[in-house]
């Protein structure tokens, strides 16, 4: 199989865990042995460039925008020129990268998500009460604002129109992997990983922009509580068509398992990413890694050519 790595260097990339000369060397490294590899830097939305793409038997897609455009814009367009690729879907993306569907979403699969306020409603919390507002669409961790009932930052929620403000779930959080099985046919969920403030303190937030976490491999947790959440996350990752992986972040308060963060296109980055450690203590290689997405994005494409002959036969 001819599989090109695509990524680029964006307004988006330098941040924090993304792609760089590294990741690329590492996944270059992984190959399997069924590949051959070659590697593309995203230069243009062009007819030409996606003629070029489409020599390849698979995109393994590890661009996380272009320019100004971001990782969904380059799936829209991938899509949109039949280039079979690793990522999922623009319509799965778009759904994902959503977090104001987060309470529709995990509504039908059993799992909890913070509420999303308004600032009406959220005068009526307690005065102690903590919010977070934070973008709807993500935002790599920027700009997010943490804040109590009396001190409400009007000026700046009013400023940034896709702030959403939740209550800040003050509890444990954990960051929950999906990968393909052994021969790409079906998603499993990897054990929990839990993300732990350096220092105790109360108000944190998962990596390392808002200071040091730390990452626990075997948290302790009661197994049916553990089996709920591998469950509910692992619907979730079906509910939502998604190819290949997902790494959905999430708190747990009060026994409830509040999602905050679906990730479609974790960060592969071997030293610094959640997903690539996860899979390696899961007994997982690199390798084996990229060989489960190449074979389930090909199994996805395949699955996607239903012969009209056949079509025609089920509405008979
Ligand atoms: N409602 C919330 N309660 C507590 N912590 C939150 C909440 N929302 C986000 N966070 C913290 O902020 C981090 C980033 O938020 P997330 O929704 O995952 O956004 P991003 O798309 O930037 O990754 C989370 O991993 C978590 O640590
Ligand atoms: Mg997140």
């Amino acid at each position: 199989m001819k599989l090109l790595y695509l990524y680029s260097e964006s307004d988006f990339t330098p941040w924090r865990e993304n792609i760089n000369a590294q990741t690329m060397a590492a996944l270059i490294q992984a190959t399997p042995a069924f590949c051959t590899p070659s590697v593309a830097h995203f230069v243009g939305f062009t007819p030409e460039f996606a003629d070029f793409l489409r020599q390849f038997d698979l995109v393994f897609n590890v661009c996380y925008g272009y320019g100004v455009a971001d990782q969904v814009e380059v799936v829209r367009w991938l899509d949109w020129h039949d280039i079979k690729h690793t990522a999922s879907s623009y319509e799965t993306q778009l759904l994902a990268m959503d977090k104001a569907l987060l309470p529709d979403l995990c509504a039908q699969v059993g799992l909890d998500t913070p509420a999303i306020l308004t600032i009406e409603q959220a005068a009526l919390f307690s005065s102690n009460a903590t919010f977070i507002a934070k973008h709807r669409y993500g935002s790599l961790h920027r700009d997010m604002l943490f804040f109590r009932r009396d001190e409400m930052p009007y000026a700046m929620l009013e400023q940034q129109k896709d702030y959403l403000i939740q209550p800040y779930i003050e509890g444990r959080e954990f960051t929950v992997a999906v990968i393909p099985d052994a021969d790409g046919a079906r998603p499993v969920c990897l054990p929990p990983l839990e993300i732990i403030p350096d220092d105790g303190r109360t108000i944190y937030v998962a990596g390392q922009s808002y200071g040091k976490t730390f990452k626990e491999f075997y948290p302790v947790m009661d197994k049916t509580f553990r089996q709920k959440m591998m469950k509910g996350i692992l619907d979730l990752h079906k509910l939502l068509g998604i190819k290949g992986m997902s790494r959905t972040d999430l708190r747990v308060a009060e026994d409830k398992i509040y999602v905050l963060d679906i990730n479609t296109m974790p960060n592969l980055d071997p030293q610094r990413s959640y997903l690539p450690a996860l899979v390696r203590n899961y007994g997982l290689s690199m390798t084996d890694l990229v060989a489960r997405l190449a074979q389930s994005a090909t199994h996805w494409y395949q699955q996607r050519q239903v012969p009209h002959e056949s079509m025609s036969a089920i509405g008979e």
